[in-house]
């Protein structure tokens, strides 16, 4: 079996022309275009990365955007305070601080901080637990990037078995959750799993969440599987690697998404997806 590739590089573009082509009917209608207020915090090389494509994106579906680079002395208050200021901001919807953040700072208080309504991370605790009751609101963005990559597929996925590897905060909980809103069974294997292997290697769908090349080989992957990679790590020639091999996957599953171009443009395009919802008042 040769794989079919999950093109999410081609996938968001698409989705993006969609933003674009309802902000221009807003915009048709004499409504302000959505507002999107990105905190960077420090020089951390990668994140500067993403911001830069973030500005670029909002740039691309015609959102206003606020950026804010900041130094990695700022205090806890002071980012506090600016956060606040922007719950308070009439031209902004969503309100994203780029992770991560310097070692003395809380960063779940800063999260707690964010208005839920302009949380277009889909990391707050009420947005969280509106997703763990069944009711989502502002939906975690690479777990909603991923739902879309799966309905791509065509693959009717209620009743499949899912293994999730990773427990993060930020991607393999709330994936459960969403995976769970779908109809499929769920297992979330993380590092104190007695056999994540074997978990994986009896899964439909596999989505790897760890950012440890190499994880998923050959043996883990069941003929005909989805494969999802989130893993996203820079390897000591440069290039950017996923936690699956490539190769291995290409031969046994039915469906793969790429690293990079597969979850990751997913994942931006879904915050833009959220910031428009905000700016709607569309917010469930
Ligand atoms: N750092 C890397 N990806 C992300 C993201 O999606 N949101 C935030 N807030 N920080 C990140």
């Amino acid at each position: 079996m040769t794989a079919q590739i999950l093109d999410g590089k081609a996938i968001a573009k698409t989705l993006r022309a969609e933003i674009r082509d309802r902000v221009d009917a807003r915009s048709a209608e004499g409504t302000r275009p959505p507002g999107l207020a990105v905190i960077l915090v420090g020089n951390d090389p990668a994140s500067e990365i993403y911001v830069r494509g973030k500005r670029r994106d909002c740039e691309e579906v015609g959102f206003h955007s606020n950026f804010q680079h900041l130094s990695t002395n700022v205090s806890q208050l002071d980012l506090e305070e600016r956060v606040v200021a922007l719950n308070h901001d009439s031209s902004i919807d969503g309100i994203l601080v780029q992770n991560p953040l310097p070692g003395h700072i809380d960063e779940s208080r800063i999260i707690d901080r964010i208005d839920p309504r302009k949380d277009v991370d889909g990391f707050h605790p009420y947005n969280i637990g509106r997703l763990a009751l069944r009711r989502p609101s502002l939906r975690s963005c690479t777990p909603k990037g991923i739902m879309q990559l799966l309905e791509h597929t065509g693959v009717a996925i209620r009743g499949l078995d899912v293994t999730v590897i990773g427990a993060s905060n930020h991607v393999g909980r709330p994936m459960g959750l969403e995976l769970l809103i779908a109809g499929c069974t769920v297992t979330t294997a993380h590092k104190f799993s007695k056999d994540a292997r074997a978990s994986v290697a009896s899964a439909d769908i596999v989505i790897s969440a760890v950012g440890k090349p190499g994880l998923v080989d050959k043996d883990w992957i069941k003929p005909g599987a989805i494969v999802i990679d989130v893993g996203f790590t820079r390897g000591e020639d440069g290039k950017l690697k996923g936690d699956v091999v490539f190769e291995d996957a290409l031969e046994r599953a039915s469906w793969i998404t790429p690293v990079p171009g597969g979850v990751g443009p997913m994942t931006r395009v879904a915050m833009l997806q959220n910031t428009l919802i905000a700016a709607d008042g569309r917010i469930p």
